[in-house]
């Protein structure tokens, strides 16, 4: 059964008994607590918390997720994907218990002919919460199963949550039995390569509290309602279907991994660590398409140093498998083509992802290669020494800076016949991630606890008016202070405030918050950030200026007329630049983000080389053009399939619900769905005045804009600077740039001539030093204070300079100075000296500690300072004595 069918026969099941197909959300969550969707009722939390009504008693999905806690046990165990489906069948207050199992077990034991998967009822196992008797009453109703069959078990397998505070509840798993080849007897409580889990089902019904590992949390509470939230691993059940080994194995992955194993020219099944490295290779190749095609992009934190890590471990597999040039070309579109009847956007935006994903491993190829060069270095220092290990802050450098995972450092040590230190690797490695983990202690802000709007939400949505005026007569519903509710505020008060209807635009979709006030009888407060704290509904955090509010007053909420004005220019301003840049780069320069404000505005697209003057100039020409064409600007409300088969362009990470808002600017020119405001004519903004464009990563570029009014006054300084260079330098305008290239070019030749000036004057002095020689110990040393001079080099060139004129003998010179207040010190030996154990790098130490500081260097050559510019006489003289 290939997995296609697997996933079909899931929806047309649910769906069948009521359940409402929900569309797979981005695996980019919009849960704040969480990095990514890890489970399919991670879109379901508001409602199963109750916290939004659930617009639906009963639902059913297949879910993209990720989870990266067990990506070490990747291609070892049949079972762990970094990237899975999980298909599930959800109740809002509306089923429970029983009925849930029953479908579940109906499902899996239907025949295959009559649409179910058709597994064997002997086949099949189930573990229960420790203490769930009504479960084991209805797994032995409705399945008929024996006593032994059902397993009892604790809190830390049979207790599920996010692992995060939030819904959770006692669970039942179902198992598939491989039978006595795979593992002991003994059911899903001894073995679980032998007893694969399949389907998790979670008998929602409380809210859990804070707390580490696995079982070891606080129930809080009941949850308004009790919830169905149930989990069944689409490989999981692909892999035991298609009847091969494990999750790499199936339709959907096992492409990837045949290419990995071609291109190394070894056979899969061959060899083990050969096999789990081809099995990392088909994992994380389909992780990271997947993760791309839903916006994610490389970088070193957060998602994006996921997303790294997760090309670079492949990069790193296929470099243990013997390859060590680029093989994502050949993998990607493996995976693309085993996924693309599943999630078409794999394959219609895979110019995108491709390049996004070539130049990580271009990269991570160059920084192999430097890191490399260190790990030959410090091989070579090593086995000069005669040491048989690699010094453990080599492996830790070589992770930290050039990413190397310790095993290939270990690898290629091994191929130069080396062991690593691991203990100090070891050491380092803690060391650094306590430092990791008291930075993020440190960083860690309180997770808001969002119960306290959801009554206000329950009463219905906040009605915004702000796209037709700017002011609106309404009441106040409600204060909060301190996230707690109260029914009044006065002056001083820093509050929220949530009203009926609203004129203040509340951030989103990159467009800042509205400027202005909320006034009444006896108040006036100021506002200062405008949130939607739950999906519709609005908060206002206001400071009350004058008087006191309280919970029933009328309000009136006045948007600041400037400010919304700048702020709407930049938004279409954003829509306009977007559509040119397009136009000018082709539909690859993806908008990846935004931000606009009053007269300001930020646009960051998919990208990976910098522009040209021409290219900037071009964009910046043709979005001017747009605005002096005067385009209309309309909007209009549509379900989302239509305004998609209109071409509207919808961004990565942003959720749409069914209906979307569609603004258009002159017409197709440029369409996107946006809920933010927007000028009615495109000549309304003025100016746009591109001011830069810079990198944000090797696959992002942004570029910035100010304007209406902010356009011209940048232009408008622009012009004073220009004006008092003419009349300073004397110049016309057009003169400019030749007249300042010559005054450099003047200047450079100066600098030049001085330089040249001032190091002949500084080889007059060499003779001088020279007769000042003196015989100590087996050498002849010159050691003199110089006085003070601008550089350390040139007292690096006096040293030399003494050295050479010394000749062939025995010798050392060391030569002290005051270099912008500092002394410094540089020691130089000769071949001859060098032989009587005089060592450059440790004089220069020793002469440092003298002066209050450190230094070193090679042999030959060597540096140190300090602070105190009166103790070079005894620095110098303690190189004297250190040498006779
Ligand atoms: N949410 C449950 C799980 O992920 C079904 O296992």
């Amino acid at each position: 059964m290939q997995t296609a069918d697997i996933r079909q026969r899931w929806l047309d099941f649910f769906a069948q008994r009521g359940h409402t197909i929900v569309p797979s959300a981005s695996l980019v969550s919009d849960d704040p607590t969480l990095m990514f969707t890890v489970a399919g009722m991670v879109p379901f939390v508001p409602y199963l918390t109750g916290l939004v009504p659930a617009p639906y008693p009963r639902a059913t999905s297949v879910q993209k997720c990720i989870r990266t806690n067990d990506i070490d046990e990747v291609g070892k165990t049949p079972r762990h994907g970094t990237f899975f489906q999980m298909n599930g069948n959800f109740s809002f207050g509306d089923y429970f218990k029983e009925q849930a199992i029953a479908y579940a077990w109906e499902l899996l034991t239907t025949s295959e002919a009559d649409g179910g998967y058709g597994f064997d009822e002997r086949d099949l196992w189930v573990t229960i919460y420790e203490d769930d008797d009504d479960a084991f009453r209805y797994w032995k109703q409705v399945a008929g199963l024996p006593d032994e069959r059902i397993q009892r078990l604790g809190k830390d397998t049979n207790y599920w949550s996010t692992g995060q505070p939030g819904p959770a509840g006692p669970c039942s798993e179902i198992f598939f039995d491989r039978g006595p080849a795979y593992g002991a007897d003994g059911g899903p409580a001894t073995d679980d390569d032998r007893y694969v889990e399949i389907w998790n089902l979670v008998f929602m019904q409380y809210q859990r509290g804070e707390g580490t590992g696995k079982g070891d949390f606080d129930i809080l509470g009941e949850l308004p309602k009790k919830n169905i939230d149930t989990g069944m691993g689409l490989e999981r059940v692909a892999f035991l279907k298609q009847g091969v080994e494990n999750m790499y194995e199936i339709d959907q992955v096992r492409p990837v991994l045949d290419r990995a194993a071609a291109l190394s020219g070894r056979r899969y099944g061959a060899d083990h660590d050969d096999d789990v490295r081809m099995r990392i290779v088909a994992d994380h190749v389909r992780s990271s398409l997947m993760l791309i095609a839903d916006g994610v992009n490389v970088s070193n934190e957060g998602r994006g140093y996921i997303l790294r890590r997760l090309l670079r471990r492949t990069v790193r597999a296929m470099r243990l498998l013997g390859v060590d040039t680029a093989t994502l070309p050949e993998l990607l579109p493996a995976s693309r083509d085993a996924m693309k009847a599943a999630y078409p956007e794999v394959a219609t935006d895979f110019d995108r992802i491709s390049r996004i994903a070539y130049a990580e491993e271009d990269t991570f190829l160059r920084t192999l290669a430097s890191g490399t060069n260190i790990l030959d270095l410090a091989v070579a220092d090593t086995k000069k020494k005669g040491a048989a290990e690699l010094p453990g802050d080599t492996a830790f450098l070589l992770h930290d800076t050039f990413g190397f995972p310790i095993d290939l450092t270990l690898e290629m040590a091994e191929e130069a016949g080396l062991q690593v230190n691991r203990t100090e690797f070891d050491r380092l490695m803690a060391d650094q991630r306590s430092r990791a983990k008291a930075d993020a202690k440190n960083k860690k802000t309180a997770i808001a606890d969002l119960s306290v709007y959801s009554a206000f939400r329950a009463s219905g949505e906040t009605v915004f008016t702000g796209y037709d005026v700017l002011e609106t007569e309404t009441s106040v519903l409600g204060i909060l202070v301190d996230g707690a509710s109260v029914t009044r505020a006065s002056t001083g008060d820093i509050a929220e405030i949530i009203l009926a209807e609203t004129s203040l635009y509340a951030e989103s979709g990159g467009q800042e918050a509205d400027a202005g006030t909320i006034v009444g009888t006896g108040f006036e407060l100021e506002v200062l950030d405008v949130q939607r704290p739950v999906k519709g509904l609005t908060s206002h955090r206001v400071s009350v200026r004058a008087g006191e509010v309280g919970v029933g007053d009328a309000a009136r909420t006045v948007v600041d007329a400037d400010w919304r004005r700048g702020a709407t220019q930049a938004h279409s301003g954003t829509h306009i630049v977007h559509a040119a840049l397009r136009q000018i780069l082709g539909p690859e320069a993806h908008q990846s983000g935004s931000y606009n404000k009053a007269g300001y505005l930020r646009l960051d697209f998919s990208w990976n080389q910098g522009l040209s003057a021409e290219t900037r100039s071009e964009i910046e020409d043709l979005s001017n053009q747009a605005i002096r064409d005067d385009l209309e600007v309309t909007t209009r409300v549509l379900p989302l399939d239509e305004a998609k088969a209109l071409g509207a362009m919808a961004l990565f990470g942003e959720k749409y619900g069914d209906e979307v808002r569609v603004v258009d600017i002159g017409g197709p020119w440029s369409r996107e769905l946006c809920a933010g405001t927007h000028v009615r004519h495109s000549s309304e903004i003025g100016l746009i005045n591109l001011v830069s464009e810079s990198s944000i990563g090797s696959t992002s570029r942004r570029v910035e804009s100010l304007v209406g009014r902010d356009a011209f006054r940048d232009l408008a300084t622009e012009r004073a600077i220009v004006s008092q260079l003419t009349s300073s330098l004397k110049t016309p305008r057009e003169q400019l740039p030749d007249r300042i290239a010559e005054l450099m070019a003047n200047l450079k030749a100066a600098e030049k001539k001085i330089a040249d000036f001032e190091s002949r004057q500084l080889a007059q002095r060499i003779p001088e030093l020279v007769s000042g020689a003196r015989r100590v110990g087996a050498v002849t040393l010159v050691s003199a204070a110089v006085g003070s001079l601008r550089s350390s080099d040139e007292l690096r060139s006096l040293v030399t300079g003494v050295r050479e004129r010394l000749g062939s003998d025995a010798a050392v010179v060391a030569l002290a100075a005051d270099v912008s207040g500092k002394p410094a010190v540089i020691v130089g030996t000769n071949a001859a000296g060098r032989e009587t154990g005089a060592r450059a790098g440790v004089l220069a130490r020793a002469a440092a500690a003298v002066l209050g500081g450190g230094g070193g260097g090679k042999d030959d050559l060597a540096q140190g300072g300090g602070s105190d510019v009166a103790a070079i006489p005894a620095a110098l003289e303690s190189i004297s004595t250190s040498l006779s």
